[in-house]
């Protein structure tokens, strides 16, 4: 099938208590790991493209390695999605050149502002058959002072004067993620009774203020990488230093998952597979330079990763 937008995948995952796997490309083995495990595993899927990776490695080239994965995998749809489109240009440059989603992140500007430059870009998008991600509240990084104060948050009050004038086809919301492999200090964590750190919980009261403001309206969660220990550690035992590297606890992802958020963001995961993967070829066979030869077991366990996602944490495994 060719590629689709999101608007059916967003009310099954609604209705059937699943989100559907937002995953960011950026190369050719990124694309393969995660299209192959959502074929095998049935999934829906959205492969999402950052200025970033825009400017790495260029819209053509991103955008013909989405559809070599729509030739490759005929029985799953795929959504080809702009994430964090800073203005109308670069929102229309995607609309124009293929993509069937983006998001425009107008989260730093006034409400009146980022309310302006949502609703048109969602008038553009929409007249061209694309669907339109906006944002209210805004999501940090821990080196921001306000990564994770109240201030940050969405402020429910605000989602239907948002949603009713833009018109955006889904609203992503700030309730405690943040971008990175660093989201929580240590010192914001408990330890439980296996010494493991545990983060501050997720801002469920929001998110459900947020829905019931919202009914059946598809939220979406940014910043939702779980930083898997192992491969923290995999990094840190082949030469890398990522000390108090904390992620979201995936159980609370699956719990977001049953209740309105239909699309979850995971971009940081999948770097730290492959690095971890690479690092640790490099320190094994010192002696190895042909880039096949690391990139294979850095595909395979990106595809092993987003298998468990897809199984485990989103629940939309056999959705497609
Ligand atoms: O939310 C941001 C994504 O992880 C993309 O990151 O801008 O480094 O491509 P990037
Ligand atoms: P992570 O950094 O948690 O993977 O979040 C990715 C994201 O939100 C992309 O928009
Ligand atoms: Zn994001």
């Amino acid at each position: 099938m060719p590629l689709v937008t999101s608007t059916e995948m967003f009310k099954k995952a609604y209705e059937g208590g699943y989100a559907i796997g937002a995953f960011n490309v950026n190369n050719m083995e990124i694309v393969q790991g995660i299209t192959e495990a959502c074929a095998e595993e049935k999934a829906p899927v959205i492969l999402q493209v950052s200025k970033g990776a825009r400017a790495y490695a260029n819209h053509t080239y991103l955008v013909k390695l989405v559809e070599a994965a729509v030739i490759e995998c005929p029985d799953i749809p795929i959504v080809l999605h702009l994430d964090h489109g800073p203005d109308f240009e670069t929102c229309k440059s995607c609309i124009d050149g293929g993509f069937t989603s983006v998001m425009i992140d107008g989260s730093s500007l006034s409400f009146e502002d980022n309310i302006a430059v949502t609703r048109k870009v969602v008038e553009y998008a929409h007249d061209h058959g694309v669907v339109v991600e906006g944002e209210l509240g805004t999501l940090a990084g821990i080196e921001d002072e306000v990564a994770h104060d109240v201030g940050s948050y969405t402020r429910p009050e605000e989602v239907e004067e948002f949603v009713s004038k833009t018109g955006v086809d889904s609203l992503a919301i700030a309730i405690g993620t943040s971008h990175g492999a660093y989201k929580f200090k240590p010192e914001q964590c408990t330890v439980n009774e296996e010494g493991i750190l545990v983060p501050p919980a997720l801002r469920f009261d929001i998110l459900e203020e947020v829905s019931k403001r919202l009914p059946g309206f598809p939220i979406v969660l940014h910043g939702s990488s779980s930083v898997p220990q192992e491969y923290v550690k995999m990094v840190n035992d082949h030469g890398g230093k990522m000390p108090n590297a904390i992620g979201v606890p995936e159980s609370q992802l699956r719990d977001a998952a049953k209740l309105s958020v239909c699309k979850i963001n995971i971009d940081s995961d999948l770097r730290l597979a492959m690095t971890g993967t690479i690092r640790k070829f490099f320190v094994e066979h010192p002696d190895k330079f042909d880039p096949r030869e690391y990139l294979k077991p850095a595909r395979a366990n990106i595809k092993e990763l987003v298998r468990h996602k897809l199984v485990d944490v989103l629940g939309c495994a056999g959705k497609a």
